[in-house]
């Protein structure tokens, strides 16, 4: 089976099933030196652990790190970094009644299509719990990253159909956004949706959203024309964490209907020196910024050096307590209501997860930066 890991000098692996003694991640190619310990892995994690109750599953998962190779006296050694958390608090028996029926809208299907065998406890690979080794690799490209001061924040834009306001509005907050239960930067907005995801609850029913990403302090020229570009990449990255179903960036599907006059950014003298990862701009290329940001920080595929801004779209979670039609593994017709502790909208466990996979992304084309120029 491929598809496990992900990057090219700079690679994360991820393992484990959902009700399999542990999860976790290989990383490999993070450079020598890096300052990493438990506590800052322990810290992401924490912030994609549900158990919080509101939006989220009621689970309890403690989620505690175990660095196994890698990492000495608090600093990377060049050597693959693994990393595990054991599981716990799993209820398998919650899944007894469903492995031989087909969950609408989950992966119990299309595995058993493709490979004969899932592990259909806790949705094995398909779970949102195989989302902790993203989030541990993750931890360990953020440690890289901040050594170039490049910082990269989500949060959740919209969810159940309420749009909190964005960067560009006064009552923008990113530290409000750490404080309600849907990771809203808006309060209000907040207690809306989550008023509604409570009704949806009752009924039975779940809520999608959107998980908004900014990423500031990136140098320009970061991204491997043609294949490799950083929008491509970061869209890979994020259309490979469950329930994604759409990446834009900066005016992003708006641009359809822009003009060619209202899409374009201005280029302007860029406010301090601009240097490229690792290097200084090339002889006679003066340094740019852009007056507006329409392009969300990449053009050609390469940063600008303006901020990266995505958005990632995430569908209502696919397991319901309502009664939905489905089919067993005897083809048969069956009345599923699916039992157990779900997530109701995933947006604010999924936004560690945007961090994560933004910053392996970066951490690979920091590293191939040096290289290719
Ligand atoms: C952090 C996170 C938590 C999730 N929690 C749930 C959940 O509680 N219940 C569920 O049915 N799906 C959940 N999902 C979504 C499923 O993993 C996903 O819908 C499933 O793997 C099918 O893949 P697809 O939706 O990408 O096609 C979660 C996803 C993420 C990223």
């Amino acid at each position: 089976m491929g598809g496990n890991s992900f990057g090219t000098l700079f690679t994360a692996l991820t393992f484990g099933e959902s009700h399999g003694p542990a999860v976790g991640c290989v990383v490999d190619g993070c450079p020598a030196g890096v300052p990493l310990d438990t506590e800052t892995i322990r810290r992401d994690l924490a912030r994609r652990r549900p158990g919080a109750g509101g939006p989220v599953s009621a689970r309890r998962e403690d989620d505690e790190p175990e660095i196994l190779s890698g990492v000495f006296r608090g600093k990377t050694l060049g050597t693959p970094i693994a990393i595990t958390v054991r599981n716990g608090g799993a209820r398998s028996s919650d899944y007894d009644a469903l492995k031989d029926v087909y969950r609408p809208g989950h992966a119990d299907w299309t595995w058993e299509a493709k490979y004969g065998v899932r592990d259909y406890r806790g949705g094995g690979r398909s779970s949102g719990r195989e989302t902790v080794g993203r989030v541990a690799a993750g931890a360990v490209a953020r440690a890289f990253l901040s050594g170039f001061g490049i910082g990269i924040r989500a949060w959740t834009g919209e969810a159940a159909g309420f749009t909190a306001p964005g960067p560009e509005h006064e009552s923008f907050n990113l530290d409000e956004a750490e404080r309600n239960a849907l990771r809203m930067p808006h309060r209000e907005t907040a207690e809306r949706a989550l008023l509604e995801i409570e009704n949806l609850r009752g009924a039975g029913d779940s809520a999608g959203g959107v998980v908004a990403c900014r990423v500031s302090a990136l140098p320009p020229g970061l991204g491997e024309p043609v294949f490799e570009k950083l929008d491509a990449l970061i869209a890979h990255a994020m259309l490979s964490i469950g329930a994604a179903k759409g990446v834009e960036f900066g005016a992003g599907f708006s641009a359809a209907s822009l003009k060619g006059s209202q899409m374009n950014d201005r280029p302007v003298p860029a406010p301090a020196e601009t240097a490229l990862p690792g290097g200084t701009l090339p002889p006679g290329v003066p340094a740019i910024g852009f007056a507006e940001n329409r392009a969300g920080g990449v053009l050609g595929g390469l940063s600008t050096g303006m901020p990266l801004e995505f958005r990632v779209v995430f569908k209502p979670p696919p397991s319901i307590a309502r009664a939905q039609e489905t089919r067993d593994r005897a083809g048969g017709p069956r009345i599923i209501e699916i039992p157990g502790r779900h997530d109701i909208c995933v947006c604010p466990r999924a936004v560690p997860v945007v961090e994560a996979m933004a910053a392996l992304v970066l951490a690979d084309l920091l590293l191939q930066s040096r290289v290719s120029r």
